[in-house]
């Protein structure tokens, strides 16, 4: 079972693992929303040599099952990155699981080279889903760069031509590598090598830069229940629809185009680019929304966990216990993050302006500097001087005077 995205190594290793191994290569691709036509995919395995192709139809899935309790957590690796790639590893190999024990293969293999995160949770989920299955990694194994790659597919008359493709297949300019998704886009590679220079604007597809962007605001409102978003402007759609329209709107606005340096797993720095609109507006506005109704210690401390989660998923460990716990922490923390989110669009911006809940804990006659004061403000006044005590007696002791 070869986990296939039809780009260049997944392509080539088709036609190795038949010749080096005499293997019957059975494709598994997985349809986590990043659009293209699967029907060719599908022919292109063919195609390269593999006996057997089977898609996976697995969007709502990613959306349900991985990307609902990744925005729960807020999960933003290195503080800024969404986990588009993290994030659709272990659905992928839980599908060539399940369908290396309906074919009956006793191996499975990832198309992925020996420096990126990619093997690591390609390998870690797997070896945590079905120990007993061998795992090979003929990309990081023959070591060719990306050119001799292309060159022995050709060579041996594999479908890689002069353009390499995204996931399913759509046509892209040679040099990048591609990873796509419900949750964003992740480029890499050619001249996004060199840190300094500009990402070139042929990199971006799901975004436009904010001068092509409208210049008149807009609003829209992001209604939440129990920490899933719902609806927006009132129109109720089923979450991978609403991170679809959410992507689009703040895209079109130039919003969510994320270029930074990054570390990976095997230690080194990497320049990575990404178009993440939809998930960085909707981690804002659950970030928001939740600062309103979560108690004081339930947010620092979720806010603390927030960043451990990123971590973990990053590094390939899905499918471990402490991301269970975690997820179990962060559900009970859930069922009062219900309300709305006001988001004003504007070019290159997406910005909370307003938050409303049932279970607000901002309480105006608290809060408010006019008439209706019920603060009691006398009660300041001990509490200042205690919580000052410990500070004070440090100077005394310290010989302040
Ligand atoms: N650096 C990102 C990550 O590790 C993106 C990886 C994208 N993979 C790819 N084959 N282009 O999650």
């Amino acid at each position: 079972m070869l986990a296939y995205s039809g780009g260049l190594d997944t392509t080539v290793a088709v036609g190795w693992l038949r010749e080096a191994l005499d293997a019957d290569v059975i494709c598994v691709a997985a349809d986590v929303g990043q659009g293209g036509d699967f029907e060719a995919l599908r022919e292109r395995a063919l195609m390269s040599g593999a006996v057997e192709a089977v898609v996976v139809d697995g969007t709502d899935e990613f959306a349900e099952d991985y990307l609902r309790p990744t925005l729960a957590a807020n999960a933003l690796y290195q503080g800024r990155y969404p986990l588009v790639s993290a994030l659709s590893r272990p659905l992928i190999c839980h599908h060539l699981v399940q369908a290396a024990a309906e074919f009956g293969a006793g191996s499975v293999a990832h198309g992925c080279t020996g420096k990126g995160n990619d093997q690591v949770r390609f390998e870690v989920s797997l070896g945590a889903l079905a120990p007993h299955l061998k795992v090979l990694a003929p990309v990081r194994g023959w070591g060719m760069t990306r050119e001799e790659t292309q060159a022995w597919g050709i060579a041996h008359g594999l479908p890689v031509a002069t353009t390499s493709t995204t996931g399913a297949g759509v046509p892209v300019k040679a040099p990048y590598s591609i990873d796509e998704n419900l949750w964003g886009r992740a480029i890499e590679c050619g001249q996004l090598e060199d840190p300094m220079a500009e990402a070139p604007d042929d990199v971006w597809e799901r975004t436009v830069p904010p001068s092509k962007a409208p210049t008149d605001p807009a609003y829209c409102v992001l209604t939440f229940e129990a920490g899933v978003p719902v609806a927006v402007d009132g129109e109720r759609l089923p979450l991978a629809q609403l991170i679809r329209r959410v992507d689009a709107l703040a895209g079109s606005f130039g919003v969510g185009r994320l270029d930074m340096v990054e570390d990976r797993v095997v230690g080194i720095k990497s320049r990575e680019v990404y178009e993440v609109a939809g998930a960085l507006v909707l981690i804002d506005a659950h970030r928001d929304l939740e600062a309103l109704v979560l108690d004081r210690d339930v947010l620092r401390t979720k806010r603390g966990l927030e960043a451990r989660y990123a971590e973990l998923v990053y590094e390939g460990q899905w499918f471990s216990p402490l991301r269970e716990a975690l997820d179990a922490f962060n559900a009970n923390t859930q069922q009062y993050v219900s309300g709305d989110v006001r988001v004003k669009l504007e070019p290159g911006s997406a910005r909370v302006v307003g938050r409303s809940a049932p279970g607000s804990l901002y309480d105006l006659s608290l809060a408010t500097y006019d008439i209706g004061d019920t603060f009691e403000h006398g009660a300041a006044e001990g509490f200042v001087k205690l919580w000052g005590l410990p500070l004070k007696t440090w100077a005394r002791a310290r010989g302040r005077s």
